[in-house]
């Protein structure tokens, strides 16, 4: 294939980003878009705070934006995410107990359903574990609404949408350590019960702090033989020139080594639309132009 979304189906896998409503009247931006990626998601436009500002009122016209483009120009949707702790509405925030769980449960059964049919695969819970060794659960307001908030979540949106897929989605947990060792225990808890998952996403944001782990394959295969796709999520690597490329190339290695790796996403399109403050961690340039990392990837596909 010569694009990223085409050399990724000949595998039946997808190639992604994040996108931005508010740059859908970028040209330079919606070119490769359209061009280059076959899935798309929203990078903000769905989360609690866009789409339920105010208690029981939802607001989708931005999200809406996104799914329409998408399907008008033959991409998919991941759906980011219906319930996690940062990016609530303030209401929300101001919730506890009962209240929240079931403001949750709700936000959660409205907004999979307004979308029944158009989501691949939905970030049901995001981001819900603790970083470091202990393995524990992130305190936040909907931990503290009591253990079983994720698997209510799961339910919620399966009995919404029973047709996308539904995902736990975190941040370092792309190797083995405490943190994804802790999030494998539940996802195999969850088949051993039955609670509805399907896929468990790798976010994949690397930086010298948090290089591409060197057993990062291993990781997405001792997920995938739980029963479930493992998918990278949101993928940017900072850096530049060929070390950069070698990097993103062994990313892309690595999920087209394990069957159940369904595809990757980055995290936006050029480089001046990471949401990283500043450097350079995507594969196009300020202006559009493809990077040796957008080359060392196509090559991995
Ligand atoms: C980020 C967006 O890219 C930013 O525009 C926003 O200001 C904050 O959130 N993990 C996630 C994403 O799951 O939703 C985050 O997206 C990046 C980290």
């Amino acid at each position: 294939g010569t694009t990223l979304g085409a050399s990724a189906a000949e595998s039946g896998r997808y190639f992604g980003t994040a996108v931005a409503a508010n740059k859908l009247s970028d040209s330079t931006y919606v070119g490769i878009l359209n061009r280059e990626f076959n899935m798309a998601t929203p990078e903000n436009e769905m989360k609690w705070d866009a789409t339920e500002p105010s208690q029981g009122q939802f607001n989708y016209s931005n999200a809406d934006r996104i799914v329409n483009h998408a399907q008008a120009n033959g991409m998919r949707v991941r759906g980011h995410a219906l319930a996690w702790h940062s990016q609530q509405p303030g209401w929300a925030q101001n919730l506890s107990g009962t209240a929240l769980r079931q403001a949750m449960t709700n936000h959660v059964t409205q907004v999979a359903t307004y979308y029944k049919g158009k989501i691949y695969a939905w970030d049901v819970v995001n981001e819900a574990f603790a970083d470091g060794g202990t393995g524990a659960r992130r305190d936040s307001n909907l931990q503290r609404t009591g253990n079983d908030w994720i698997e209510v979540a799961f339910r919620a949106a399966r009995a919404a949408d029973p047709g996308a897929k539904l995902c736990y989605n975190d941040y370092n947990t792309d190797g083995q350590n405490a943190k994804s060792n802790a999030v494998y225990a539940m996802v195999q808890d969850f088949k051993s019960r039955g609670v509805p998952i399907d896929c468990v996403g790798f976010q994949s944001h690397f930086n010298s702090a948090s290089p591409v782990p060197s057993d990062y394959q291993a990781n997405l295969q001792r997920f995938a033989n739980l029963g479930v796709d493992v998918q990278i999520t949101e993928l940017d690597i900072e850096g530049s020139g060929t070390a950069q490329a070698d990097n993103y190339n062994r990313v892309v290695r690595a999920c087209l080594a394990v069957s159940r790796c369904t595809g990757i996403t980055v995290w936006g399109i050029r480089d001046s639309d990471s949401w990283r403050a500043s450097g350079t961690p995507l594969l196009f340039d300020g202006s559009g132009n493809k990077k040796a990392a957008y080359t060392s990837t196509l090559n991995a596909l």
